[in-house]
């Protein structure tokens, strides 16, 4: 049965391969105003090389929380909601939003937002492209006199902290808006020692612990949140199209391994009574990538694993030994120990479990034929989020329909469906309401480098796919 769907769903890659070539944009320039390119495109593009300019480095781009560079790029922001007929404020972490409250101010509200922060030495898509998408939405809506027959409040929120550089907590800005975010998080201090509190009051804004709760978002004042991100991995280029809905943000497990054997003297130990927790690592470092290339080869089925859950691992595990030490780390001493980090992420919780089950049994095993210790310690759990189905229905249907307006109607295969493999705002904002997303197409699957880039198309596609979402609500 597995080995049938393997085959179906590589028949229908093939599929979808054969036709992605029918993608062009040759002919789009000849046509359309009605798709907006002034907003949606050109206007969109020099608002995100603007906003990519805003940087408190000379030379690269880096925006964190509440920085100079920040509060800039919020006003400017918020500027543009303006812009577009929004109401605007900025809360009490630093978000900036932008409302409109269409034909009735109290029914549930869509929110649509990303983060305005950026890593050190950033591109300029990640995060604001999913603010500039939205914005240039609306902008659309008002321009055609549309805005009031939105048929609930719209609202933009460009939140202040996703990225987490200043004070190594993600989600500042929209954790505060789910109300997950505890209050001690005002006490978090920066390299300088400069609290969360102490920035915000430099930039006038008096957060307590009472007004961080006020901050929250009352669940029934919310219909769902929807985030327009760029994909930060190479999928959508690969399947040669601007636009993918993504079904949900993989969950992820943080292991650390500690291989310990017996130190000693690089020449005089016979390679026969070595213990050495280097050699043993490796061997476990390579045992994962086998394993999570393949777990259908290393997992079997049974209650705990059923196939679908093993079907829907060989399509979203992905793991990763990205830092390792040894000691005492010199070049003519057998280590005495070893330590390595393991990164799981999956999109089935379930499965991520088995994995780490099966994994550190089969790990134990081989420390126990070298003759070596080892310890496998939990560091980090986070649940996998799913985007809600309604939510992605009306997402691939906007993506659809923005794709065929700018394709002319050609033959269009399904909207790619994704897993996200990197956090989001989304899943802040899911302990909240419902939350949906669409990935846009990056050059290479580059992110968190100025070597990202997103086609002028692309971006506009991006903002069409907005609107169409947008236009199913009214
Ligand atoms: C506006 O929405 C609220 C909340 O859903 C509802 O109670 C009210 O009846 C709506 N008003 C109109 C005029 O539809
Ligand atoms: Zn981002």
């Amino acid at each position: 049965m597995i080995r049938l769907l393997f085959v179906l769903s590589f028949f229908s890659l093939l599929f979808t391969l054969a036709f992605a070539g029918s993608w062009s944009t040759q002919n789009l320039e000849s046509r359309k105003d009605d798709l907006h390119p002034e907003i949606l495109r050109d206007e969109a593009v020099a608002r995100l090389e603007e906003l990519g300019k805003v940087s408190d480095a000379e030379g690269y781009l880096e925006r964190t929380f509440m920085s100079p560079a920040s509060v800039r790029a919020g006003h400017l922001i918020r500027g543009w909601m303006e812009d577009a007929g929004l109401r605007t404020w900025i809360d009490q972490m630093g978000n900036v939003h932008g409302r409109v409250d269409g034909i009735n101010a109290s029914s549930m509200a869509i929110l649509i937002g990303s983060h305005l922060d950026t890593v050190v030495d950033a591109g300029i898509f990640d995060g604001s492209l999913g603010i500039v998408s939205a914005i240039s939405a609306l902008k659309v809506l008002n321009a055609c006199g549309k805005l009031g027959n939105l048929l609930r409040p719209v609202e933009v929120i460009a939140f202040s902290d996703e990225e987490g550089v200043r004070f190594q907590s993600t989600f500042l800005g929209s954790a505060a808006v789910a109300g997950i975010l505890p209050a001690s998080a005002l006490q978090f201090s920066d390299k300088s020692g400069v609290t969360v509190q102490e920035v915000l009051k430099e930039n006038s804004i008096q957060t307590s612990e009472e007004n961080l709760y006020n901050l929250k978002y009352e669940r029934d004042s919310v219909w769902g949140y929807v985030e327009v991100h760029i994909e930060q991995g190479p999928v959508l280029e690969w399947r040669g199209l601007p636009l993918g809905v993504v079904k949900g943000i993989a969950g992820q497990t943080r292991l650390k391994v500690t291989v310990r054997g017996s130190q000693g003297h690089a020449g005089t130990v016979p390679m026969s009574m070595r213990q050495d927790p280097m050699s043993a690592a490796a061997e476990l470092i390579v045992l994962l990538e086998s394993f999570c290339k393949q777990p259908e080869d290393f997992l079997s089925f049974d209650d705990h694993c059923k196939a679908s859950t093993v079907q829907s691992l060989s399509t979203s595990l992905v793991c990763t030994v990205g830092e390792i030490s040894s000691w005492p780390s010199a070049s003519n001493v057998i280590p005495g120990q070893v330590i390595f980090t393991v990164d799981v992420r999956a999109i089935d919780d379930m499965g991520r479990e088995a994995v780490i089950y099966e994994l550190s049994n089969r790990m134990y095993q081989i420390c126990d034929r070298r003759s070596v210790s080892c310890m496998i310690e939990r560091k980090h759990d986070a649940g996998a989020v799913m985007c809600d189905d309604e939510l992605h229905r009306q997402l691939k249907f906007a993506a659809h329909s923005a794709l065929k307006r700018m394709l002319d109607n050609q033959f269009l295969d399904e909207v790619p469906v994704l897993m996200s493999g990197a956090g989001h705002d989304a899943m802040a904002i899911s302990h909240l309401t419902k939350v949906g997303m669409i990935f846009v197409r990056c050059r290479g699957g580059v992110s968190h480098s100025p070597e990202e880039h997103v086609l002028d198309d692309d971006v506009w596609a991006a903002g069409l796919s907005v609107l169409a979402f947008l236009e199913t609500h009214m």
